[in-house]
């Protein structure tokens, strides 16, 4: 059973305001969403912080990398100029303040453990603590539709996730899925695998399905793909395309 949203803003807010900012969680608002995909890396100090690449040049003017840079640096830096001139000055979010912003909101997220090399198990454990604390209220609750989803590629990260916060949930995500995917999900007790929708095969769904695990794709942007999916068993998938597929989608 799937009991978290179905259609999720990816990056924010999609292709609708720059990735990974404050400012793409207010287009998601927008335009009706209440599910959020973004991703989290580690700063040099050790601190979340909601960004993609681990080096600057795309969504951060400069050289430079993130795990190089101390948090409160890449708070002061510009992660909106490549997107538009009007998103000038739109901040490297602390994932805290994403956190913050989900919660007034009520935006249901999944959080993307995304590791600089090197920093796997300390960037997963530090996302699960940090997670887990925030969520602490949800999480006594027992419902399992509020509790925030992780997930990451990096097998190292999701462990040390599962070991720092046992009580969240976890989603694997696997870009091909590989033979063993079974027993690499259960060894994280993850609930959820998480793929690449171009190369899911409806047969590959079904297995999932029958093994128990929810299915969730990145990232259709083509309404017409996102049915054809959905009526293979996915779950949920992420969309960059918030303005055309939108959280009712069907
Ligand atoms: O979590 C799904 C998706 O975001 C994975 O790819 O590169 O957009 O983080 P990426
Ligand atoms: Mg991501």
């Amino acid at each position: 059973m799937w009991p978290y949203p179905k259609i999720v803003a990816h990056r924010g807010g999609g292709t609708l305001a720059p990735e990974n900012t404050v400012a793409g969680l207010r287009a998601g608002v927008a335009y009706g969403f209440r599910a959020v995909e973004f991703d989290v890396m580690l700063s040099r100090d050790g601190i979340g912080m909601v960004v993609h690449d681990p080096a600057f040049g795309r969504t951060i003017a400069g050289q430079g990398s993130v795990a190089q840079t101390d948090a409160v640096d890449l708070a002061a830096m510009d992660a909106g100029s490549w997107f538009g001139a009007e998103f000038r000055d739109e901040p490297v979010p602390f994932f805290t303040q994403f956190i913050d912003y989900c919660k007034a909101q009520r935006i249901w997220m999944n959080v993307e453990i995304k590791p600089a090399d090197g920093f796997e198990a300390e960037t997963g454990a530090w996302v699960a603590k940090i997670t887990r604390d925030n969520y602490a209220g949800e999480l006594a609750g027992g419902d399992p539709a509020g509790y925030p989803l992780l997930s990451s590629f990096s097998f190292d990260a999701l462990a040390a996730a599962r070991d720092a916060a046992p009580e969240l949930p976890r989603g694997y995500l696997l870009d091909k899925i590989p033979a063993d995917w079974q027993a690499q999900a259960k060894q994280l007790g993850a609930v959820a695998i998480h793929t690449n929708q171009k190369q899911l095969t409806p047969a590959l769904a079904a297995q999932i399905k029958a093994a128990g695990y929810g299915l969730f794709c990145y990232t259709v942007n083509d309404p017409a793909r996102g049915r054809e999916i959905l009526s293979w068993g996915v779950d949920g998938f992420c969309t960059d395309r918030i303005d055309l597929i939108g959280p009712a989608f069907t």
